[in-house]
């Protein structure tokens, strides 16, 4: 018993919010946005249901499934438009999915959390899951705080992940550090709360770690994989763990510049702009990493059986 992934969606709001927007009210530039972070522009706009609700739907057709065979929904969101119920319950209900729904919150390393949870899933019996990554993100930053408006959007993708006989999934690694909580939170009502610097040389040995723990449990390297798709928060922290990886950016999933930080959004739909593209092929080996507020981090190695 295995699960390979059988489709993929994305979905962005439409409002398009770029670094010379932010010139015009806050004192930063382009060029400090840009050099810094790699990021261009991002999207603001929807709520993390109706982005969640069009890259599932996308992610189903694109599985050549109907809704109602999906058995389980799996949403990895840190933004959940209400305290309770689950965001997933509002979300299956739009969908006409049957069966389960649940959320899971590991911030910017859910969506890796969320793809090894469904693989387990499969393991105890169900046949079809939604596994979807979405976060609006800039509802709970201060717009008018230039170290955290610029980076943070909103954002969503998904992957339907299917019961084989052969299991795609080689490898994985997760994990949490909960010492670190205080360098990144947003409390109840509040806005994020980030040390930059802090986060950034953890984030670069944690995503590293947890990538090797994944590569290593597969018996490859970086040279066997055909696509890294990281968490899409800094371009230079991605290019630091590339580095010690021994993958280029030629094959790095990149869409950080035009949607900056969506958090669980990220990761698929860094995978689906790459699929969509046509930077995969059938037996290429996809190495996800992420990390996030807790610390957590996640990595998983999945082959790649779409043509
Ligand atoms: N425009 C202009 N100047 C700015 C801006 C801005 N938007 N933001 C901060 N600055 C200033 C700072 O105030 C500081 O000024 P000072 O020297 O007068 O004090 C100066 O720029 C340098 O600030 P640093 O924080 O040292 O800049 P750094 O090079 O570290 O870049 C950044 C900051 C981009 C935030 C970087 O540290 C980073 O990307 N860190 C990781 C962030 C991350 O990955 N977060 C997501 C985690 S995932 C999750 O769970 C949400």
């Amino acid at each position: 018993m295995g699960a390979r992934i059988t489709g993929f969606g994305a979905a962005l709001p439409e409002r398009i919010v770029t670094n010379a927007d932010f010139e015009q009210y806050l004192d930063t530039s382009d060029e400090w946005i840009a050099s810094r972070t790699g990021i261009r522009e991002r999207r603001f706009g929807g709520t993390t249901t109706s982005l969640a609700v069009e890259a599932g739907r996308n992610a189903i057709a694109s599985a050549g499934l109907a809704p109602a065979d999906i058995d389980f929904v799996v949403l990895s969101t840190t933004t959940p438009d209400q305290t309770v119920p689950a965001t997933s319950a509002e979300v299956t209900y739009q969908l006409g999915t049957s069966g389960a729904g649940m959320d899971i919150n590991a911030a910017c390393a859910g969506y890796v959390y969320a793809l090894v949870t469904a693989r387990g899933l499969i393991e105890m019996g169900f046949h079809r899951i939604l596994v979807i990554g979405a976060d609006t993100l800039s509802k709970i930053t201060d717009q008018n705080d230039r170290s955290t408006a610029v980076l943070f959007a909103d954002g969503a993708g998904a992957v339907v992940l299917e019961a084989s006989d052969d299991d795609t999934f080689l490898g994985w690694d997760l994990g949490v550090d909960g010492s670190a909580r205080p360098i990144l939170y947003c409390d109840h009502g509040g806005y994020m709360y980030m040390e930059g610097q802090e986060v950034f040389k953890r984030a670069v040995r944690a995503m590293l770690d947890s990538a090797q723990r994944a590569l290593k449990q597969a018996g490859v390297s970086g040279d066997d994989v055909a696509l890294l798709v990281p968490h899409q928060a800094n371009l230079r922290i991605i290019q630091a763990a590339n580095d010690r990886l021994g993958i280029p950016m030629t094959r790095t999933a990149i869409v950080l510049d035009k949607t900056g930080n969506t958090s669980s959004g990220s990761i698929p739909l860094a995978l689906a702009d790459a699929a969509a593209a046509g930077r995969l092929s059938r037996g290429d080996l996809v190495l996800f990493t992420g990390f996030g507020a807790g610390m957590t981090w996640a990595s998983a190695l999945v082959r790649w059986e779409l043509s």
